[in-house]
């Protein structure tokens, strides 16, 4: 790869090891995809935050790259493996709360802002449409390239963590217009009502193209949530990192030859096929992270009610403090249902602790099953409210 000065530089270590361990990760990926250079990024997010992924050698990892490192742009984090102010009340354990804390120290120290979330578009990691940005976290990365224009691959949390300590990145992939254009015109012929339709929409159309670029026509209108639903779904099921949808998305693409059509039967066999026989023991919601929006729908719906069932409400911190600040903190919590900020139910350790799963998205669905092995009811927010109310 063809590097500037200062690049050479930061990989012969005059920056420091943090910075020539970065570069060296940076310049194998370049190599391996065969990039010709490194491009300069204005954001970051990283993500391998728990300490249920990370593990010991994780953790040791990042307090080593944390000894002379320091981010170089603006930097968050994904959710972390517990909510690290409310962890008791969720149960996790001391010994892991421990590790997690220390993880979250090393990242403190490089200058990682600690906001732990999968929505960094919320609460101010927002870049200008067009940037080059290096993102970890599918359903971020798939939001970012598609929603806002920006130009990302999905990174893992080693590269992400080498583009915060150098502000670069290899340029390869999403970062080349030519590998951003459309393979599948897919053609939705079914209206869409909720963010769990979305989420469908995601199944069924990453289930038939993989992780080939789509572009979407026939979505009428779609609100942030609904895209941050469907931007989860896709990257999940199918794997891809971006796609245009028409009237919506603001990035150009040419038309496809590759025809697929989305009737309103294939949304039916994603709802059936996320749908088990189960008693639902546990109610999550915010997977992707809520928007605003989202907690002050869940407070109006809450409002009076009393929950019986273990109800989750995954968020960003930042968002929940315009929650305390709204009065929409106090008819949540007042109803029983619980806030699980800077973290989420896939991310935490539960395996064991519930069986049966209920939420409106489809991503949580998916993890739920692989990761902490429960059975899953996949439904709107309203419903979930009733389910865990009445
Ligand atoms: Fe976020 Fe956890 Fe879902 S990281 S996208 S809430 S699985």
């Amino acid at each position: 790869m063809k590097l500037s000065k200062e690049e050479q530089e930061m990989i012969e270590g005059k920056q420091g090891n943090a910075v020539k361990k970065s570069m060296e990760i940076l310049t194998a990926l370049g190599e391996i995809f065969g990039a010709e250079e490194l491009v300069d990024v204005s954001s970051v997010q990283i993500a391998g935050v728990s300490y249920h992924n990370l593990g010991e050698a994780g953790l040791e990892f990042l307090e080593e790259m944390a000894k002379d490192g320091k981010t170089k742009v603006l930097t968050t984090l994904n959710p972390a493996g517990m909510d690290l102010e409310n962890w008791k009340a969720l149960g996790i354990s001391p010994e892991f709360a421990k590790q997690q804390e220390l993880v979250i120290e090393a990242f403190a120290k490089m200058g990682v802002i600690t906001t732990c979330t999968c929505t960094p578009y919320f609460i101010g990691n927002t870049p200008h449409y067009g940037e080059h940005i290096a993102w970890a976290e599918s359903s971020a990365v798939c939001y970012a390239n598609s929603v806002l224009g920006l130009k990302t691959n999905r990174e893992g949390g080693p590269s992400a963590l080498a583009s915060a300590l150098t502000g670069k990145t290899p340029k390869f992939g999403l970062h080349l217009e030519e590998n951003r254009q459309a393979k599948v015109l897919v053609e939705l012929n079914a209206e869409l009502k909720s963010v769990p339709d979305f989420g469908a929409l995601g199944w069924a159309v990453g289930n038939k193209i993989g992780n080939k670029i789509p572009l979407i026509t026939g979505v009428k209108k779609a609100s942030i949530e609904e895209l941050k639903s469907l931007c989860a779904s896709i990257a999940t099921y199918g794997g891809t990192a971006m796609f245009h949808m028409e009237g919506i998305t603001p990035s150009k693409t040419t038309v496809p030859e590759e025809k697929l059509e989305i009737e309103e039967a294939d949304l039916e066999e994603a709802r059936k096929t996320l749908n088990d026989e189960i008693e639902i023991d546990l109610i999550a919601i915010g997977c992707p992270h809520c928007s605003l929006g989202e907690i002050q729908k869940i407070a109006s719906l809450l409002e009076g009610k009393k929950v019986k069932k273990e109800m989750w409400i995954c968020l960003a911190r930042p968002i929940k403090k315009i929650a305390d600040q709204m009065g929409y903190s106090k008819t949540i919590e007042g109803s029983g249902a619980k806030f699980a900020c800077d973290t989420c139910m896939a991310v935490a350790p539960l395996k064991g602790r519930f069986k049966g799963l209920a939420t409106d998205s489809a991503k949580a669905c998916f993890y739920g099953r692989g990761k902490n092995s429960f059975k899953t009811k996949f439904m709107p927010l309203e419903e979930l409210v009733k389910e865990a109310t009445e």
